[in-house]
């Protein structure tokens, strides 16, 4: 098992205890979490699981595909840390993770 926190724009922490294997998104949706919306439901179309990565954990993931690119160049709130989370696979590596979720998201 690994954990991570997800914190919200107003500061609310939330840690979870998760396997690896699921993206960040997946994780959010099965936990309730608050921060991440995810409409589309892991598609790289909607942009609604928008999460600040920052470091030391920005390099841990894979980085982006141009899809995801494109979508986070369109965002208001886009930062030089900002991921899809649905594209955000978890490894054992990622045990302490946290990760930041934008304000217009809740
Ligand atoms: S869930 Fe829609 S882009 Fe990630």
């Amino acid at each position: 098992m690994i954990k991570i926190t997800y914190v919200t724009a107003d500061g609310k922490e939330q840690p979870v205890e998760v396997e690896p294997g699921m993206s960040l998104m997946e994780v959010a949706t099965l936990r309730g979490i608050d921060g991440i919306v995810a409409e589309c439901g892991g598609g790289c179309s909607c942009a609604t699981c928008h999460v600040y990565v920052d470091a030391p954990w920005h390099n841990t993931f894979e980085e982006p595909a141009p899809e995801e690119e494109a979508l986070i160049e369109f965002l208001d709130e886009a930062r030089p840390t900002s991921r899809l989370s649905c594209q955000l696979l978890l490894g054992a590596e990622h045990d302490g993770l946290c990760v930041r979720t934008p304000p217009s998201q809740g």
